[in-house]
């Protein structure tokens, strides 16, 4: 079939197998691009089929030849349907591996269940043995908790008071004022339960009791911190609430892992265009204007060179850089003092008329339709595809 983009706000209810392909070769060619890295052998994503985490299992597999399990929660083509790109990015992703002679094997279903836990746990006694690294990247809406089978949901509210900004529909480049009400409620902890630690930890201790980490074993869960102005709804937020909730868990799976001499660490992340952030009111705008700056000085980085770098600087650089808080950072380029103070700048003076002169408006709507595939260069999009793509390892 021919495929196209059919949005419906800042979801896009189409993806094209090819152009994800293409994304995903991208990907590849990038790390290997920049050396080996040595790094984990053995290693879990969960989170592992968009964004950030389809980038840490690229950068382990590609930079460090690592045998790697994905877990994921997507949608497969049916005929006529086109599956989530996810699913496609996955396919992509196994197809290169096996190809490089690299062992990867992919779970999809409901993370935080215990019954994809399970799941995992039992590939990794038959296939692996023991994981040297774990990285946790899921970003979801919704969590079941697996004991008490509670339904909670999150929300992107302030705390305290209503916060009021601009904000930007990057479809039509109309910047407008919105006002958003504070949490009320059970938002805060229902937030907390559905993005913070306690799956984090669930998972580390799934995998510990069962002796399925290696001796000096290391995971990593991603966070983000960002700028001034989405201060009273990111960080001060009930999702903020949430990060705070999973940078204390790092400490609590750390002591965990005393035994075998493990560690958790929380990398601080930049802001980038992904499924979930193009959910987050204001942050579209910001992240328009901060591209613009960001590329201007030449320090623009997409999900790839992000991890890339964690990777070989931080993580197995031999340097992790570790804030005040414990905390890996490789958003010090997004925070520089030089980056801050032009986007805030820039952000005073944005309006519809002058937003696609003073932002990257156009790079905002492009990595968008990138994330499903669609305006990926080189990739034919008069051709006709095959809409059925399969994860080779899930039949
Ligand atoms: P994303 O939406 O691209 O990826 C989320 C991943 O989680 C996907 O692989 C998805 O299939 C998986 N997933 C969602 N629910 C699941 C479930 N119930 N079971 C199994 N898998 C599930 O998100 P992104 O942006 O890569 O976010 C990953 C982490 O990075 C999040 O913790 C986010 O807060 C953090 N982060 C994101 C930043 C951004 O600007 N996008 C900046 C800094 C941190
Ligand atoms: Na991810």
């Amino acid at each position: 079939m021919i495929i196209e983009p059919r949005t419906r706000g800042f979801i896009c209810l189409t993806s094209h197998p090819t152009g994800c392909e293409q994304n995903v070769i991208n990907q590849i060619e990038y790390v290997k691009s920049k050396g080996k890295i040595d790094g984990a052998k053995k290693v879990l994503v969960i989170g592992a089929s968009t964004g950030f985490g389809l980038a840490s299992r690229i950068s382990s597999a590609f930079g460090s030849d690592a045998a790697t399990i994905g877990v994921f929660f997507d949608k497969p083509a049916t005929e006529g349907r086109p599956g989530s790109p996810g699913f496609y990015n996955t396919a992509a992703f196994e197809k290169q591996a096996t190809a490089a002679g690299l062992y990867a094997k992919s779970i999809n279903g409901d993370a935080f269940s215990n019954e994809i836990k399970e799941q995992v746990v039992n590939l990794i006694k038959e296939d692996l043995g023991q994981i040297d690294l774990v990285i946790y990247s899921l970003a979801s809406p919704v969590r079941t908790h697996p004991t008490t089978g509670t339904r909670y949901k999150s929300v992107l509210k302030p705390i305290g008071d209503v916060f009021s900004n601009k904000t930007v529909d990057f479809h039509t480049g109309k910047v407008s004022e919105i006002s958003i009400n504070p949490a009320e409620g059970e938002d805060v902890e229902n937030t907390i339960n559905v993005m913070g630690g306690e799956d984090w930890k669930m998972w580390m201790d799934a995998l510990q009791s069962e002796n399925l980490l290696a001796e000096g074993a290391t995971t990593v869960a991603y966070s983000y911190i960002g700028p001034e102005v989405t201060k009273p709804v990111y960080r001060n937020g009930t999702i903020g609430a949430a990060k705070d909730h999973l940078e204390a868990t790092a400490f609590t799976i750390t002591d965990d892992l005393k035994s075998i001499g493990g560690k958790a660490y929380v990398s601080v992340n930049k802001a980038l265009v992904t499924q979930a952030s193009s959910a987050i009111p204001v942050i579209p705008l910001y992240i328009s204007l901060l591209y613009k700056v960001m590329k201007a000085k030449g320090i623009h980085e997409g999900c790839i060179e992000q991890i890339q770098r964690l990777y070989s600087e931080r993580l197995f650089g031999g340097d992790l850089a570790l804030d005040e808080k414990g905390r890996i950072r490789v958003d010090d380029w997004e925070m520089r003092e030089d980056v801050q103070a032009e986007v805030n700048k820039l952000w005073e003076t944005a309006t519809t008329e002058n937003l696609s002169e003073i932002g990257d408006l156009e790079g905002y709507s492009n990595d968008f339709y990138n994330l499903f595939g669609f305006k990926v260069a080189g990739v034919d999009y008069e051709a006709d595809v095959n809409e059925v793509v399969n994860v080779p390892s899930i039949q």
